[in-house]
């Protein structure tokens, strides 16, 4: 049977890697790592400079392409047969290794966080023991990097998609809203006067770029400021928490 690591490497800076995500590595016979990711942060070579890192006598790799996903059936029938694909994709990485037992995927971030290689990893045919070492999210990263705390005291807190916030607006009894996944700056379809925003792209990676204030008074700057970094880089991941203004 195959042991199946999902090991958190935090949101682009190989110093968010831990002490047991680098154990992890060492301790694996193979790593399988996606040669080409939805967004182009994957093909940064991040893992390869991880692996390369923490490990003198790096463990064998498996390269493997992730599949399209098709987006003319609905949303959670396209992800669902996507996850079958990328499932059988790892199947196969993973064959053309039969002496490896201890397998190992390094997660962006945290496995537990939209990310849906848990999810994949159940669709395995036979089951892998899996286990998981937490990583650095990109909340937590965001939250780190302003030096804020993310709820309020004694509070909850909600985290949701750019795509909720269009479609459903602010979840009604929140006071702090995460959002990610949100390529639209989807905080516009809010009563923008009611929030004060902390954003940040590249959070903990080197083009770090980050903003904060009442949201009517940043959210230009923010539009401005998101178009064009990600104009010069590519590609661009940008995550904020909204806090409702005290009247
Ligand atoms: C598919 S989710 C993966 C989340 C990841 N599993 C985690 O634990 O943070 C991708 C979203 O995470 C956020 N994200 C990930 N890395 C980021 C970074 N370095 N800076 C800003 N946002 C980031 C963005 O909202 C992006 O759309």
């Amino acid at each position: 049977m195959i042991d199946l690591t999902l090991i958190g490497i935090g949101t682009g800076n190989p110093d968010h890697v831990t002490f047991q995500g680098a154990q992890a590595i060492r301790a694996a016979d193979l790593i399988l790592i996606p040669r080409k990711g939805e967004n182009k942060a994957d093909l940064a070579g991040l893992r390869e400079e991880i692996i390369a890192q923490v490990s003198d006598t790096p463990p064998l790799i498996a390269y493997f392409d992730i599949p399209k996903r098709r987006a003319d059936d609905g949303y959670l029938r396209g992800v669902d047969e996507w996850h079958d694909a990328i499932a059988l994709r790892w199947q196969e990485a993973i064959s053309t290794h039969p002496d490896a037992r201890k397998v190992a995927l390094l997660i962006w971030g945290d496995p537990s966080l939209y990310d849906s290689s848990l999810r994949i990893a159940a669709r395995l045919d036979p089951l892998p023991a899996t286990k998981v070492v937490p990583g650095v999210t990109a909340l937590q990263a965001l939250t780190a990097a302003h030096a804020i705390p993310i709820n309020d005291l004694g509070a909850p807190y909600f985290v949701t998609t750019g795509r909720r916030i269009r479609e459903e607006g602010w979840p009604e009894t929140a006071s702090t809203v995460a959002v990610m996944l949100d390529g639209e700056c989807s905080f516009q379809n809010l009563e923008m006067a009611e929030y004060d925003i902390w954003w940040g792209a590249y959070v903990g990676m080197k083009e770090e770029i980050l903003i904060k204030g009442p949201l009517t008074e940043v959210a230009q700057q923010i539009l401005d400021t998101r178009a064009s970094a990600r104009a010069d880089h590519g590609w661009i991941m940008d995550i904020y928490l909204l806090k409702k203004r005290a009247i």
